[in-house]
């Protein structure tokens, strides 16, 4: 090097982001590390873990009933095996009918009730609610043995493959809705006598996606889901019917949305959809014991007596879609249900019923006359 060469020094701000890339290059490589697979996995196996815990918890989140009142001396009918339910109002003291279609089984579980609560008052009676006859033959036979009835709880369910009734319905629309409706209307006068009463409607917020063709009753683009969501609509507008037309004789109406709850209701959902299903109902899904608690509620809580007439969940009020309420439609539902039923009569004597109601109704009040009289 020459005496007089000048030496270069790099700038001090070119040494200071050289450092500093290697540092970010470094830190780089570790964060790389961090995140391989060896790391990864076992993180978004928590992530995961913990979504489904905080869904678990959401799924089983329930209210219990609060209500300690005894049933002794009143008779109540749950439709189907509904297990927990009777056990439930056993154990205050009613006497209980199971109306179920394979009676062995029906018995069974009422032995098993009568062991559990000690209350012997718990009897099988044969019904299917796929066969408008074998619900006649239920009543006649329950009418003869049963001096009362106090509480009708319609329960049993069917969600499955397309199949029709005796009577050629839609099996679902056929057993959850139709079936119910009948039942309900030819122990209407039972109840009547027995006021106050309750029909409890085990209905599904599956409701929300139902829709009701009345030109396509026999579901011609059937999907599993979509005809179990129509006969749960069903079933919500035959509470709101039947309360505006039943609860001033004390018979009140009431629907329920149990939640997701473990029980065999899945069993006939075929394809890998219905094997998930199941899978998940034994882990996510509420026990039966929870899952009944707000059915009990509206078979026995007090103070119920003004919100007849609305769904319920977790033992409180839940707001139905606005829609589903209008009037004509449910009046429209009910006309075509005593049809497919085979009670047209009773169309013509509602109507002229509700006919002389509103004439008096518009009728002046003689009261009110000579008031405006003076
Ligand atoms: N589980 C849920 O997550 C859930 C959610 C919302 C609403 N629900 C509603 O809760 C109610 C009870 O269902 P679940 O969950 O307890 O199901 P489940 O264990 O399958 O009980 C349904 C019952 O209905 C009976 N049944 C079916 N078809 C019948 C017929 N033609 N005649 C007489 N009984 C018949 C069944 O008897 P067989 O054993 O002889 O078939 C069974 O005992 C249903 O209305 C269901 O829609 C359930």
């Amino acid at each position: 090097m020459g005496k007089h060469q000048k030496v270069v020094h790099p700038p001090q701000e070119n040494i200071e982001i050289k450092q500093l890339w290697n540092h970010l290059k470094t830190d780089l490589k570790d964060a790389m590390e961090l995140f391989s697979p060896a790391f990864l996995v076992p993180v978004i196996i928590s992530i995961i873990l913990l979504c489904i815990f905080v869904l678990r918890l959401y799924i089983r989140w329930n209210v219990p009933c609060k209500s300690q009142k005894r049933l002794e001396g009143k008779t109540v009918i749950i439709t189907g095996l509904g297990r927990a339910t009777a056990s439930e109002l056993a154990k205050r003291g009613a006497k209980i009918i199971l109306a179920c279609r394979n009676q062995k089984r029906g018995e069974a579980v009422a032995r098993i009730i009568r062991n559990k609560t000690g209350n012997e008052d718990i009897n099988a009676y044969y019904l299917d609610l796929a066969s408008l006859r074998s619900i006649k033959e239920f009543v006649y036979e329950f009418n003869s043995r049963e001096p009362y009835l106090h509480v009708l709880i319609n329960n049993a369910g069917y969600l499955g493959p397309k199949a029709t009734t005796e009577d050629g319905y839609e099996r679902t629309f056929g057993v959850n809705y139709l079936g119910h409706f009948y039942l309900s209307y030819l122990l209407k006068e039972k109840m009547k006598k027995c006021a106050p009463c309750r029909i409890v409607n085990v209905a599904s917020s599956a409701y929300t996606i139902g829709k009701i063709d009345f030109e396509d009753l026999a579901l011609t683009n059937y999907n599993i889901y979509k005809a179990y969501a129509r006969s749960k609509l069903a079933q919500i507008q035959f509470t709101i019917e039947a309360h505006r037309r039943w609860s001033p004789d004390v018979v009140l109406s009431y629907a329920v949305h149990p939640g997701a709850v473990s029980t065999d209701l899945l069993r006939n959902w075929p394809g890998l959809k219905g094997k998930v299903l199941r899978m998940a109902r034994n882990f996510l899904f509420k026990s039966p014991e929870d899952g009944c608690q707000t059915i009990v509620h509206c078979a026995v809580g007090e103070g119920l007596r003004d919100v007849s007439g609305n769904l319920f969940t977790n033992c409180a009020i839940v707001q139905t879609k606005k829609n589903i309420r209008e009037k004509q439609v449910c009046r429209k539902l009910w006309d075509l249900s005593l049809h497919l039923c085979g009670l047209d009569d009773e169309i013509e004597k509602f109507s002229s019923e509700s006919e002389d109601m509103e004439q008096n109704h518009n009728k002046p009040n003689p009261e009110q006359e000579s008031k405006k009289s003076k």
